[in-house]
């Protein structure tokens, strides 16, 4: 049983390891999420904190999945918009950890995501992903909008340059 959870700042730091060996998985597994390698527990833990203090001062929601106590995926979003963008949010930082993938836990993080966006008055969520990913098939069938797509906007890990999709959606209030 999957249990997806909002952490507030305390709960963050608490899971702060936890956090950080998932996106250390990530990372490791070849992800294109900010990070190159090599890339360490310690930095993976560093991001989080910067993180935990985000959430502290909600400008960040953090979610989590829990597979009975152990951190399986994460995702973030971004509330710091500047001022003429308060309806909108950032989805950033979607992670699943490789052991976990195809059980639906993305899906799940993504739709708890959107409920925690509305709870925070935010209708459109926007977000970018490697072109050609597992993820971009994700967004696309929970009704992302397709934007268009930037050639060589990141990098991979071991430096090779991926091209990014960048998606939309509106959020209605149920
Ligand atoms: C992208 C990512 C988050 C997806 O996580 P996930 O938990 O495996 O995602 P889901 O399980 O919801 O969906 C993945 C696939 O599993 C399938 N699936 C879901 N539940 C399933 C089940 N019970 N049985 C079999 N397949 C299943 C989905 O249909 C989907 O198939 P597809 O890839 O052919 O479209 C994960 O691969 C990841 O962390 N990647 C690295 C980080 C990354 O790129 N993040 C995106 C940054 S924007």
């Amino acid at each position: 049983m999957i249990e997806v959870r909002r952490l507030d700042a305390a709960e963050a730091r608490g899971e702060l390891d936890a956090l950080a060996a998932v996106l250390v998985d990530c990372v490791e597994g070849g992800a294109s999420v900010s990070y190159m390698a090599p890339f360490s527990h310690v930095d993976a833990r560093t991001a989080f904190e910067v993180v935990a203090t985000e959430v502290a001062e909600d400008s960040r929601v953090l979610l989590a999945a829990f597979d009975d106590d152990e951190v399986v995926g994460t995702v973030q979003i971004n509330l710091a918009t500047p001022p003429n963008q308060p309806h909108r949010g950032d989805v950033a930082k979607l992670l699943v950890r490789r052991s976990a993938r195809r059980r639906g836990i993305a899906a799940q993080l993504m739709e708890a995501a959107e409920r925690e966006a509305l709870a925070e008055g935010r209708t459109l969520l926007v977000l970018d992903t490697v072109t050609g990913d597992p993820a971009e098939r994700l967004y696309e069938r929970l009704g992302w909008t397709r934007v268009g797509v930037i050639p060589d906007y990141a990098l991979y890990p071991d430096g090779r340059l991926c091209d990014t999709t960048v998606f939309y959606k509106r959020l209605r209030r149920v």
